[in-house]
């Protein structure tokens, strides 16, 4: 059967759109509707008229679509497609937190889980990050969970002083510093460019940081440069679509790391055949508990809000 035949025809017969990160394999990003970073897909998510959402990225940016179009059918090729991020921050531990904490104002990072948006009092994206917690009044002490790495960034350019939480991404640890440097003497007028989930003595090699939209913006940018990319090598698919003739080396990982390059192995497990099964079977579906949805809206609400 051709896959990409079948897919547009059930996507047309049953009204549905498919939304799809940039870590996605080539050919998902290829077929879907929207291909966009984190904020750009909760806005599509926010927006669409489709009776169904395909979402070909991680539970917690389906999950997130879910909460902000809870009428709609929302489906995951892989229900297993997590985020390790996601599973730093488990919603018990973090209750207990914000508890011993009161008086914080509450920002979490949108990769966490829907139980841990409505413990928030706004959410965030990496694009929006640095804007959100400016909102926050200079006086008031913030929370900010679960990713240390883009806690300590927003630090670092804010001034703010804000507790953390201790999670992280296995995918933008696991970047080797000793690789880095021997790469960049190898090629010493190739810039760095890295997403905040990267550790801090990455960050301090880059020329610029930001989103995976972000990042290729400042790409299609300065296409006369030449890039090493710091965040997962899928986003290279687009970057080159875009701009064949820019020289792109995605950053080299620890030796131990299953891949050269680091590939988040919870966004390679959509494939394009589980994307066709799960629009023909309209499974599985992301279910999201009505008092979940209800508290966790809110604050991705205001975030949106802030991000207009
Ligand atoms: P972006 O919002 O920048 O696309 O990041 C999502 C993500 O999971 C990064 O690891
Ligand atoms: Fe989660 Fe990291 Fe994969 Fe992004 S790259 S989905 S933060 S595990």
């Amino acid at each position: 059967m051709d896959l990409v035949k079948e897919i547009h025809r059930l996507k047309k017969e049953k009204n549905a759109v498919i939304l799809a990160h940039y870590y996605q394999v080539p050919e998902i990003q290829d077929i879907a509707d929207y291909v966009g970073d984190s904020l750009g897909l909760s806005q599509k998510a926010a927006e669409t008229d489709a009776d169904i959402i395909v979402f070909a990225g991680v539970h917690f940016m389906a999950e997130t679509a879910k909460i902000l179009s809870p009428k709609k059918t929302v489906v995951l090729p892989d229900l297993n497609a997590g985020c390790s991020l996601a599973d730093s921050c488990p919603p018990e531990a973090f209750k207990a937190f914000t508890e011993a904490h009161p008086n914080h104002v509450v920002i979490t990072y949108v990769n966490c889980s829907a139980e841990i948006k409505a413990l928030s009092d706004i959410v965030c994206t990496s694009s929006n990050a640095l804007k959100i917690v400016e909102s926050i009044p200079k006086e008031t002490p913030i929370i900010f969970a679960p990713d240390k790495n883009l806690g300590a960034y927003i630090i670092k350019e804010t001034g703010r002083n804000m507790l953390l939480w201790d999670g992280s991404c296995l995918v933008h640890e696991a970047f080797s510093m000793d690789k880095l440097i021997e790469l960049h003497k190898k090629y010493p007028d190739y810039k760095i460019i890295a997403h905040p989930e990267s550790e801090e003595h990455i960050l301090k090699t880059a020329t610029y940081i930001g989103s995976t939209a972000g990042m290729i913006n400042y790409v299609k940018q300065h296409q006369d440069q030449k890039f090493i990319v710091a965040t997962e090598a899928g986003i290279l698919h687009k970057m080159k679509e875009a701009m064949p003739n820019t020289e792109l080396i995605p950053a080299p990982a620890k030796e131990d790391n299953t891949c050269a390059c680091s590939e988040c192995h919870f966004m390679k497990m959509n494939t394009l055949q589980k994307l066709c099964d799960c629009l023909l079977n309209e499974s599985p579906k992301i279910e999201v508990d009505e008092t979940i949805i209800e508290r966790a809206l809110l604050p991705i609400e205001r975030m949106l809000e802030l991000s207009k």
